[in-house]
């Protein structure tokens, strides 16, 4: 077993705490959440760490590379050209690095309105696909750009206008087509949700003061959505959208606004007067035009796929920070509760639960679910037990004295109201989801490269924490009948990423190491980002960083239960330069459909000279943001 030369207190303290240990320790696996449960082997062929333009799966397995950015998502238009690209033509266009997806059932013969009986009826082999588009890269979608600089600062109007449509949200449908999949050109529910679709603004900070703004005095609509990182959907139909990094958008200098919650907020959310140069076109991004527009962004957006005249609506209800997305536990008669993380250094982890219960058989009540109800942030406290601390206005030190006059202060100020209730910072909160099987929830935390040897605690135990780690929430109650509504709740450390085997500590992931044991040495990851589930209760890690440790990022699979608990096998591979996000399967657990984010993203790297060309591979073509849909040869059940 490696240890922790420089600090074996540290290591006592996750033992007491019930972290699984490293290598060498399997005569004392850790049972589990919910160890009655029983849960598949996965037995697909690991593949190995590598670093190349191409991306990888095991043996028997393909992928179709279902959606890329500029394809049609609508019949009769020309193919993909980006020379001849337009912003009309982009917003008929799959969007540029996809992120989130959802996978949404389509029924045969359900009524109109009736989203929740296509998404409960399980169908796998038709279904609307509901990707985010995270963020665009000028100097690699256009001709002309030398660097990532002069493509940030100087891009034309035109561009700016492309990139605009290219950003958001695509809906398309997708039907399977021999062993894999095909995209629907003329289904009537496509749609390209972009920065511009019109919005409600919904729930406590809809209409306050400052989210109003000269183009809505009533504070209750605004234009499009920004940074949307990974997201989540609800049995009732409708699909969750998050705003992460929208500060990039917005220009200006947060020191010359007047309010010093709304400089600070500006400065916190990374606006700078060096921000991208959008508010010369958009003044309503140029913050010393518009400062409450900023306001308006940083929520949770929810959306009706199955009607594609709906009109999104932002959730102020589940705050106001860095979504990177929020993931629902329901269950029938019982309140909703959703679990979601503040993707920054030193952020928080969040916990929603709805005021009223969810009735399965009636989607009118359950649209209410989300703008009635409490939000909580957690304090993971270092004996492994955990409180949820409640976001509510005139409680504790959420009052007048600390600045805040309403609910609305609360939610739009919600890092600063969590961090006086003594929420525990964490080491870049992502992901956080619930494994149906056993019913406990994982939160992923990616990095974090700022956390000092002296701010260390049992939650984020490593200082300088380079290769994250995933924790496991246990709430009260027996696997199946937790009671994810209480305010207490266990938790431990499920695996630490990093080489458990490294000599350099920073392989190793600062001072830690990797928590399984049974690992091949392909097996380890660092910087967990998104999580699913498979319909065994397998666990699939999607990473953002593996790069710095030498292989690319990718998919690693694991099981949450047994012997083999928190013992990753490595799936799928991406190229290089890209992240690996969104991982979905269907009902049926035969397709997992991923996105790779950024391929070719590296320095220098242009649309004139790219690193390469993936997933094409033609000279006329950049690198291109891509959807595969990866299913057995065999047609089995993936990772089984
Ligand atoms: Fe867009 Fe939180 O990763
Ligand atoms: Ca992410
Ligand atoms: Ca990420």
């Amino acid at each position: 077993m490696k240890d922790f030369p420089k600090n074996p207190g540290r290591r006592k303290l996750l033992k007491a705490i019930g972290g699984a240990t490293a290598a060498g320790a399997a005569t004392s696996f850790i049972p589990g959440c919910g160890s009655e449960h029983k849960q598949k082997n996965l037995s697909f062929q690991e593949i190995p760490h590598s670093l190349d333009f191409n991306h990888h799966l095991p043996q028997g397995y393909s992928a179709d590379i279902l959606l890329s950015w500029g394809d049609p998502i609508v019949d009769n238009i020309e193919q993909f050209d980006p020379k001849k690209l337009t912003a009309q033509s982009q917003s008929q266009r799959f969007g540029y690095n996809n992120d989130f997806i959802a996978f949404m059932p389509l029924a045969e013969d359900t009524p109109a309105g009736r989203g929740d009986i296509h998404c409960q009826s399980g169908n796998s082999d038709r279904g609307l696909l509901c990707v985010n588009h995270e963020y665009t890269q000028p100097h690699l979608m256009f001709s002309g750009y030398n660097d990532e600089y002069s493509a940030t600062r100087g891009v034309s109007a035109e561009h700016v206008a492309i990139e605009m449509a290219a950003c958001g949200h695509s809906v398309v449908e997708i039907k399977r087509a021999g062993k894999g999949w095909q995209p629907v050109l003329d289904s009537p529910y496509n749609r390209r949700i972009t920065s511009t679709t019109p919005m409600q603004i919904s729930g406590p900070a809809a209409g306050d003061k400052r989210l109003q703004t000269t183009a809505d005095p009533s504070g209750t609509q605004v234009l499009g959505t920004i940074g949307n990182c990974a997201g989540g959907k609800t049995p009732w139909g409708t699909v969750l959208v998050a705003e992460e990094g929208f500060g990039g958008a917005f220009q200006g200098d947060p020191d010359k606004i007047e309010d010093p919650r709304e400089a600070h907020n500006h400065r916190d959310f990374g606006i700078t007067p060096h921000n991208r140069n959008l508010g010369e076109y958009d003044r309503r991004f140029d913050i010393q035009h518009e400062p409450n527009e900023p306001n308006r962004f940083g929520w949770m957006v929810e959306y009706d796929p199955y009607d594609p005249q709906s009109t999104p609506r932002k959730l102020t209800n589940l705050g106001r920070f860095e979504h990177e997305g929020f993931t629902l536990v329901c269950k029938p008669n019982q309140p909703v509760v959703a679990y979601g993380g503040d993707d920054d250094e030193g952020q928080f982890v969040y916990r929603y639960v709805s005021k009223e219960a969810y009735l399965p058989q009636d989607p009118v009540h359950n649209r209410k679910l989300l703008t009635e109800g409490t939000l909580y942030t957690a304090r993971f406290d270092q004996d492994g037990s955990g409180q949820w601390l409640p976001l509510v206005f005139g409680q504790g030190p959420l009052s007048s004295k600390n600045g805040f006059h309403n609910q609305a202060d609360v939610l739009i100020d919600v890092r600063r109201a969590a961090a006086l209730l003594g929420a525990t910072p964490m080491d870049r909160p992502e992901d956080v989801e619930t494994n149906p099987h056993n019913d406990c929830t994982y939160v992923m935390l990616t990095k974090n490269k700022s956390r000092a040897e002296d701010r260390v605690d049992a939650a984020n135990p490593r200082a300088r924490n380079a290769a994250g780690h995933i924790l496991e929430v246990v709430p009260p109650g027996k696997s199946g009948v937790r009671d994810h509504a209480s305010d207490k709740f266990r938790w431990r450390q499920f695996l630490l990423g990093g080489n458990p085997n490294a000599e350099n500590p920073l392989e190793r992931g600062a001072y830690g190491q990797q928590s399984s044991y049974n690992i091949s040495s392909h097996g380890w990851f660092a910087n967990p980002d998104n999580v699913a589930f498979d319909p065994q209760g397998n666990m699939w890690v999607a990473t953002d960083g593996c790069e710095s440790f030498g292989f690319h990022d990718g998919l690693w699979a694991m099981a949450t239960e047994g012997p083999l608990r928190a013992a990753p096998k490595h799936f799928f591979g991406c190229p290089r330069g890209a992240e690996v996000c969104g991982p979905e399967f269907t009902p049926d657990g035969k397709t997992l459909f991923v996105s790779v984010q950024h391929p070719a993203d590296a320095l220098n790297s242009t649309y004139d000279q790219p690193l390469h060309r993936w997933p094409d591979n033609n000279p006329e073509l950049p690198p291109r943001p891509s959807v595969l849909a990866i299913y057995r040869d065999d047609g089995g059940e993936v990772g089984s």
